[in-house]
């Protein structure tokens, strides 16, 4: 039996587009450590997203992506401020602290999102030698709670924080989803609205794994290949990484699939809705629906249908759908739910 579930895109397989360009890329040898034709190629298509004078490279995972990206560009006495609930601070094991060596500063916010007052609070610790000096910003697009910023509300981040000497990163680990929400292009969110640097996934949109650190100002990169593989992130075989990002980035591809995940979101909501008994708690806004359930009901609907409880305390849940969600997947699930609130009789 073929199980799925609601737990993460993570969970999903790969696209079969990407799969066969794994396959196709199987052919004789290819230069090591990115000297082969895929990896060339694979940066090109990033160039056309987002202008030739960027700088492209290739990790295993996001949070590889996360770590390195900040890593290049901080001392560390210096921090990163970022959401409560964004990944570098809540799952990435402390893989932030140990290899940037430096300090998370965090904001609790309600909807995962950062603001320009939540930052103007760490400006009061410049210049006090006792305290981390504020370097960078980090926010996520799409956020761990499946927000989403507006190009307006990005600018004005990075306007403050090039005003006041400070560099953004984007944890893009979902920015597909996000340019799908927005209607919007790549470049759109990141470089044209002032973003430093960029982790792009591919995983969770489609890949079997991969993720891209990109650059928008190459004096920031300069030392990023040597960051790289002194991280052991240097993947020799690269062109298999170089090759789905192909895939992903012909067609479109990385939007379809992006589109794809969205939409399940958005139908699984409007059934959701539908059940008097069940509160959605945020604004379904990428791929990912938060809501509010009878604690009883977790551990039935997780016997057939894993997903992650969010807050044990306020018995909320997260359903995250993705590429290869179905409309059939949703109608299953949403049958089994009623069918296990006695909404319906059971099917005979
Ligand atoms: C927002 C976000 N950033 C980064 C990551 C890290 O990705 P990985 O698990 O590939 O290291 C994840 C993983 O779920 C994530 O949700």
């Amino acid at each position: 039996m073929i199980w799925k579930g609601f737990a993460s895109d993570n969970y999903a397989g790969v696209h079969p587009d990407i799969l066969k360009a794994i396959n196709d890329a199987n052919k004789g040898h290819s230069k090591a450590y990115g000297g082969d034709s895929y990896t060339q190629e694979a940066i090109a298509l990033f160039k056309k997203h987002f202008g030739s004078d960027v700088d492209v490279y290739f990790v295993c995972n996001g949070t590889a992506a996360n770590v390195l990206g900040l890593s290049t560009l901080i001392q560390p006495y210096q921090g990163v401020i970022c959401a409560e609930s964004a990944h570098i601070n809540a799952d990435e094991c402390g893989a932030p602290e140990k290899y940037i060596g430096c300090k998370l500063q965090t904001v609790p916010t309600k909807d995962g999102k950062l603001t320009i007052e939540n930052i103007q609070a760490f400006l009061m610790l410049r210049g006090d030698q006792h305290k981390v000096q504020p370097k960078m910003i980090s926010i996520a697009q799409s956020t761990e709670l499946a927000t989403v910023y507006t190009p307006e509300e990005i600018k004005k981040i990075t306007d403050f924080a090039h005003a006041h000497d400070l560099l953004v990163h984007m944890d893009g680990s979902r920015l597909s989803n996000a340019a799908a929400r927005l209607n919007a292009n790549l470049a759109a969110l990141t470089k044209d609205v002032g973003i430093d640097v960029l982790s792009f996934g591919g995983t969770k949109d489609g890949m079997m794994l991969g993720d891209a650190v990109i650059f928008f100002n190459k004096e920031l990169s300069k030392d990023f290949q040597y960051i790289r593989k002194q991280s052991m992130q240097l993947v020799s075989k690269m062109r298999f990484i170089s090759a789905q990002f192909i895939a992903l980035l012909t067609d479109n591809l990385w939007l379809k699939n992006a589109k794809h995940a969205n939409a399940m979101a958005q139908l699984l909501a409007a059934e959701i809705q539908k059940i008097p008994q069940i509160k959605i708690s945020k604004e379904v806004q990428s791929n990912a629906v938060f809501a509010y359930i009878d604690p009883k009901l977790i551990p039935i609907l997780q016997e057939k249908y894993y997903f992650y409880v969010w807050d044990e305390a306020t018995s909320e849940v997260r359903w995250m759908t993705s590429w290869d969600t179905t409309q059939e997947d949703i109608q299953d699930f949403v049958a089994f739910i009623k069918q296990t609130l006695k909404l319906e009789s059971t099917p005979k």
